[in-house]
């Protein structure tokens, strides 16, 4: 799995990319896969959780804001066991060069009528951004409310327009934002709760996929 390259990204701000980034490098971190996060948003937002007393589980942290991401990524990613990238945005050069060099992208989606219109946006940049260059990517419900009828019809939604979805959700929960106080996840304050269970879902399916596209590669 050496050299495996997830990029998140969405056009739309406030979609969860840092806190999904942070999530699943901690997880796969504390599941020794010993995973490089990748800070490539200028704000710098995982560069400062890891700055705060639990340091993201000591997950190592490559700061890069820059376009050349793409090529430090090749560079350090084939030490790690997995290489997560957190992004500023798609109207940003710094992204379509973190796309560049992803096995698979996932894009955080809020189960919102708005935010959908925006995703889809999102992908048609995905698909024309880089010539010649077919990204796996998924789109991934998050702030979602369990049982609602917004979330279900976003789905079927998203289903009926052809955009693949992972299975997996991630819920509307206090717990990140509160873990995110002290630089930590909620994998690391309450592992066998219900926040830590839905990044595990998560990250296994990403995983599979992330597999499953090396192997065709291969
Ligand atoms: N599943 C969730 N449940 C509750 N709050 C969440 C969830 N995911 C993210 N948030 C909160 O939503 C806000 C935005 O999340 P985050 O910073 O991860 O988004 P982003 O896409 O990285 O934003 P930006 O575009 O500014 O980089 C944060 O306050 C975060 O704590
Ligand atoms: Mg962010």
């Amino acid at each position: 799995m050496n050299g495996s390259v997830l990029t998140i990204a969405s056009l739309k701000g406030g979609s969860g990319k840092t806190t999904l980034a942070s999530c699943l490098a901690v997880h796969w971190q504390l599941k020794g896969l010993n995973p490089l996060l990748v800070d490539a948003d200028p704000q710098r937002s995982i560069v400062r959780l890891a700055e705060r007393d639990q340091a993201l589980a000591n997950v190592k942290v490559l700061e890069q804001a820059e376009t050349n991401v793409w090529s430090k990524v090749e560079q350090h990613s084939v030490s790690h066991g997995i290489t997560i990238i957190d992004t500023p945005g798609f109207d940003s050069e710094i992204t379509i060069s973190a796309l560049a060099v992803a096995d698979i992208v996932l894009i955080p989606v809020k189960a919102s009528p708005l935010d959908v219109d925006r995703m889809m946006d999102t992908v048609g940049t995905l698909m024309n951004g880089v010539k010649g260059w077919a990204p796996t990517f998924r789109c991934l419900l998050t702030q979602t409310v369990k049982g609602s009828v917004i979330s279900r019809h976003v789905r079927a939604e998203l289903e009926d327009g052809g955009f693949p979805l992972l299975s997996s959700e991630m819920p509307n929960r206090v717990a990140y934002a509160e873990a995110g106080l002290y630089g930590a996840t909620p994998s690391m304050i309450e592992p066998a709760g219900p926040a830590a269970r839905d990044i595990a879902a998560i990250a296994e399916e990403a995983l599979a996929l992330v597999s499953a596209k090396r192997a065709l590669s291969a």
